[in-house]
């Protein structure tokens, strides 16, 4: 993860993981960039003329400081505030209507968030591109009201990073993707059931736990990074499988059988995703 600026003080490149991030800010936006390590972002946008202010922050001194000579080095100390501190602890209400947060933890995203509720109620924008727990960020933000607006993977130095770009108005809502299982459930066939839960109960569950990981407009529309990202996990799986067959224990086997399920509506989507492009 570089995200690098190549020459500073002239000619900007970013990296993909990072412009992928300056995309889905609005042009216009008053931004803070929470988390903002060598401001490479803000620096970015506000070369591009593409932002109307924007408040670089980084809670630790290291940062905060490569933050600071970076903005002198492109000539935009008058542009972009540079401050140290804890989150949006350093933003004033109303100051900002457009959020960044790359490159952190999904907890530490949703920490940040969750530690200034009454500041986000301006916020008309807010993108993240979390390092973990993708499925959680999804989640929490839109269990909170926030809707998905669009979200997408991007490739760089061969790792994949999601970033999701989340709004109040327009998206997906909790209940978008409550519907959601619904539509993925016709790719795919019940085959086991279990216990007091039933067949169809279970199947909707883990349809869930994937919508939320990977992310209901990126499976619904496909992304080039889509195929590698499933086969990946169905990779994970069957190691899990593997794992669990060998314990031959009787709690093991619910397990299995959850993650043998989940494999099944991956491998579904996957063979969808072919047709897909053997369609084009
Ligand atoms: C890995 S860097 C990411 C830098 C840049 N956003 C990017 O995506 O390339 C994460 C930065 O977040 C900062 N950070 C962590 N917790 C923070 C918080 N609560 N408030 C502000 N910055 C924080 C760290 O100091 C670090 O500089």
């Amino acid at each position: 993860m570089s995200g690098r600026i190549q020459t500073p003080g002239r000619e900007i490149h970013l990296e993909p993981r990072l412009k992928q991030v300056a995309e889905y800010v609005p042009t216009g936006a008053r931004l803070a960039d929470i988390g903002t390590d060598h401001a490479y972002l803000p620096i970015y946008l506000t070369k591009q003329g593409r932002i109307h202010k924007a408040v670089a922050v980084d809670v630790h001194a290291g940062p905060y400081q490569a933050a600071r000579l970076s903005v002198a080095a492109h000539g935009l100390r008058d542009s972009i505030d540079v401050r140290l501190g804890d989150g949006l602890q350093v933003i004033q209400p109303g100051e900002v209507d457009v959020l960044t947060l790359a490159g952190m933890g999904g907890v530490k995203i949703l920490e940040i968030l969750n530690a200034e509720p009454a500041g986000l109620r301006t916020i008309s924008r807010l993108i993240v591109q979390p390092q973990g727990g993708v499925g959680r960020v999804r989640a929490e933000l839109c269990r909170s009201g926030w809707k998905i607006w669009r979200e997408c993977l991007v490739e760089e130095e061969g790792r994949i990073y999601t970033v999701i770009a989340f709004t109040w108005q327009n998206g997906w809502s909790e209940a978008d993707i409550g519907r959601e299982v619904e539509y993925w459930r016709k790719l795919w066939r019940p085959q086991w059931a279990c216990g007091a839960e039933t067949a169809r109960e279970r199947e909707q569950r883990i349809l869930a736990g994937i919508i939320w990981r990977m992310g209901p407009l990126i499976l619904r529309q496909g992304d080039p990074c889509l195929d590698q990202v499933l086969a990946k996990r169905i990779e994970q799986c069957s190691r899990q499988v593997q794992g669990l067959d060998q314990a031959r224990v009787a709690q093991t086997a619910g397990k299995a059988a959850e993650v043998r399920l989940e494999i099944g509506m991956l491998r579904a989507r996957r063979a969808a995703l072919g047709a897909e492009t053997n369609n084009i």
